[in-house]
C-alpha cells in the first residue's frame, strides 16, 4: 500500500511533470524519437498496452500511442497525475487512466499484450515481486516494455540489475542503452535504457 507521503509526493510534482523534454514530447525531434522506439518494440495496433505508473508524462506516451492505433490503459496513484493524463487523453480514442497502484495494478490478469512502464520499476517495494504480477498481466505472448535508468543522484536501476530481474523471472530481456539525446533533450552521462521481453512476432516497427 503505497503512502501518503508518497502519492502527495508525486501530486506535487504534477503540474511542472511535463517541462522535461522526454517528459511533455512538446518538442517534435524527440516525440519522433519515442515513437519510433516504442513502435519498434511494439507488436501491431490494436495491441492492448498497459502503462504502470503512466504520470501524465506518460500520459502523453499513452496518447501517442493511441494515436497510433494501441488500446492504451494507464495506471497512476496520484490523483493530479491521473487528472492531467485524462486532461491530455481528452477526445482521444483507444486511452484510458485509472487511479490504482503500480506494484498491485487494478488490471485483468492475462489481458494485455504490452506492459510498458517508464521509469517507475525502480521505484516499486519490491521491483521483483512487481515485475512478477505484471507478467501476471500478459496475454500468451505479451511482452513487457521497460525504460529505466541509474542517474547521476543514484537513484534508479542499473541496465545489470533490470536485466537480471527481469531474467529471474524465466524469461529473456534484450538491452537498449538510449544514448541519443533526442530522447532526453541534451546528451546525459546517466545510464538510460530500454529492456524488452519479447517473443518474437513481428513488431509494428517492421512495416
Ligand atoms: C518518474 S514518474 C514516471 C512517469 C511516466 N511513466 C513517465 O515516464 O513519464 C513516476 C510516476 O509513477 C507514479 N508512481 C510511483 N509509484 C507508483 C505506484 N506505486 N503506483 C502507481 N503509480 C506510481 C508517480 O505518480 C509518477 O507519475
Amino acid at each position: 500500500m503505497p503512502s501518503a507521503d508518497d502519492i502527495a509526493a508525486w501530486d506535487a510534482e504534477a503540474d511542472t511533470f511535463d517541462e522535461p523534454v522526454d517528459h511533455g514530447l512538446h518538442d517534435p525531434a524527440a516525440r519522433r524519437a519515442w515513437r519510433e522506439l516504442l513502435l519498434g518494440v511494439l507488436p501491431w495496433p490494436p495491441a492492448r498496452v498497459a502503462d504502470l505508473g503512466c504520470g501524465t508524462g506518460t500520459g502523453t506516451l499513452s496518447v501517442l500511442l493511441a494515436e497510433n492505433g494501441f488500446q492504451v490503459e494507464g495506471v497512476d496513484f496520484s490523483p493530479r497525475m491521473v487528472e492531467l493524463a485524462e486532461r491530455k487523453a481528452a477526445g482521444v480514442q483507444g486511452v484510458r487512466v485509472t487511479q490504482g497502484d503500480a506494484f498491485e495494478p487494478p488490471l485483468r490478469a492475462a489481458s494485455y499484450d504490452v506492459i510498458l512502464c517508464r521509469h517507475v520499476l525502480w521505484a516499486m517495494p519490491d521491483p521483483a515481486v512487481a515485475l512478477a504480477r505484471w507478467i501476471r498481466l500478459l496475454a500468451p505472448g505479451g511482452r513487457l516494455v521497460l525504460v529505466e535508468g541509474r542517474w547521476s543522484n543514484g537513484a534508479g536501476l542499473s541496465a545489470e540489475q533490470t536485466l537480471r530481474l527481469v531474467q529471474a523471472t524465466g524469461r529473456a530481456a534484450e538491452l537498449t542503452r538510449l544514448v541519443d539525446a533526442r530522447f532526453w533533450g541534451a546528451e546525459t552521462q546517466d545510464d538510460r535504457y530500454l529492456v524488452v521481453s519479447a517473443t518474437g512476432e513481428p513488431q509494428a516497427g517492421d512495416r
